[in-house]
């Protein structure tokens, strides 16, 4: 039997695709190589190159590998992007979901479990912690497309036998510790990376998105999780559904929050590097706060993180910045 990561050659996949080989499980990645590389995924894991939009290919490759469960990471990301192509975003992360999921019923995969976002919270009243069962008010195609997800697999499993695991990211950051795998995209706008790369001399400046918010130092907050603790969160999920069959919807994050300028730094110290930073207006869409209730992934999974550290975070993902750096040169 085997498991099947898509987007596996990506940020978040590859790594879980590490981690499901340090459990000894065997793994079968599909990638349409968008944003992900090829070289990203292990010599030891098949790499079909192909989209999950596919039904030919994921009528498949869940029957021809065996595939036991699918870690579903193929989707698009980026939330301004979601704004102006709104049904790029619907194809990529609601129909071809409808396409996977439909042959994982056919085959009869009994356990699903998807990549969602903090995004379908959207903004929280308060700056308290947000739990699962909060209000779900995504505000972009991006956070909306994923929640369209969310809901077909909760009516998919009411009428087949197949239990799903809706992991609800933070903001993901760092990079594996062994220094295999980390975030490759060289476009990517997430704070940290685009800290790191100021950091290593690969952009001139950075900008800090707002600097009136209504926080102590007016810079938004986020609750940063390293993408390893994330992968983990990952695997436990897959053990409790072969364990219990039970679904599970679970915010992924560690529970309190940095500033933007706190993580700028953080950056500078521990690169040691004086970038400049440009104090720039709001960029629209931030909600000023969004810090994860993670009681339930601790207490149903019992999760344990071991990177809730943003020295560590960043210390990981400006190793892997700089390993990028010699790759590409
Ligand atoms: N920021 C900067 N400068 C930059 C990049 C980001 O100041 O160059 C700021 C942003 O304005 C924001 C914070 O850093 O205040 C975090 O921004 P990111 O782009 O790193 O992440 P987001 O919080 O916008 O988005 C992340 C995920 C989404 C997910 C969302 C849910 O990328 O997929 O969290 O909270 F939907």
């Amino acid at each position: 039997m085997s498991v099947l990561v898509t987007g596996g050659a990506g940020y978040i996949g590859s790594h879980m695709v590490w981690r499901l080989l340090d459990a000894g499980e065997n793994v079968v990645v599909i990638d349409r190589l968008s944003t992900g590389f090829d070289w990203a995924v292990p010599a030891e894991v098949e790499l079909v190159v192909g989209d999950i939009g596919d039904p030919e290919l994921v009528g498949k490759v869940p029957r021809e590998r065996g595939v036991s469960a699918v870690f579903h990471f193929a989707g698009s990301i980026v939330v301004p992007e979601s704004v102006t192509d709104p049904l790029g975003y619907y194809l990529n992360n609601t129909v071809k979901s409808r396409a996977l999921l439909e042959a994982c019923v056919d085959a009869g995969v009994p356990h699903f479990i998807f990549s969602s976002t903090a995004a379908v919270y959207g903004t929280p009243e308060t700056a308290d912690p947000v739990a699962e069962d909060a209000a779900l008010r995504p505000e972009s195609p991006y956070g909306t497309s994923k929640l369209m997800t969310e809901t077909m697999l909760r009516d998919t499993a009411a009428a087949h036998p197949l239990n799903y695991a809706c992991l609800r990211y933070f903001n993901v950051a760092g990079a594996d510790p062994a220094g295999r795998t980390g975030q490759s995209t060289p476009d990517a706008t997430h704070l940290i990376k685009v800290a790191t790369q100021a950091a290593l001399s690969k952009r001139p400046y950075m900008q800090v998105f707002g600097t009136d918010y209504p926080t102590p130092d007016g810079t938004c907050i986020r609750d940063y999780i390293h993408v390893t603790d994330l992968v983990d969160a990952h695997y436990l999920a897959l053990e409790h559904l072969r364990a219990t069959g039970e679904n599970l919807t679970a915010n992924c994050g560690y529970g309190h929050g940095h500033s933007v300028l706190e993580v700028v730094d953080v950056v500078k110290r521990v690169s040691g590097s004086e970038f400049e930073v440009r104090m720039a207006d709001r960029r629209a869409g931030d909600a000023v706060s969004i810090v994860a209730n993670s009681d339930r992934i601790r207490e149903r999974l019992g999760w344990k993180p071991h990177y809730d550290d943003l020295e560590k975070i960043v210390t990981h993902a400006l190793n892997w910045e700089d390993a990028l750096s010699r790759r590409n040169t």
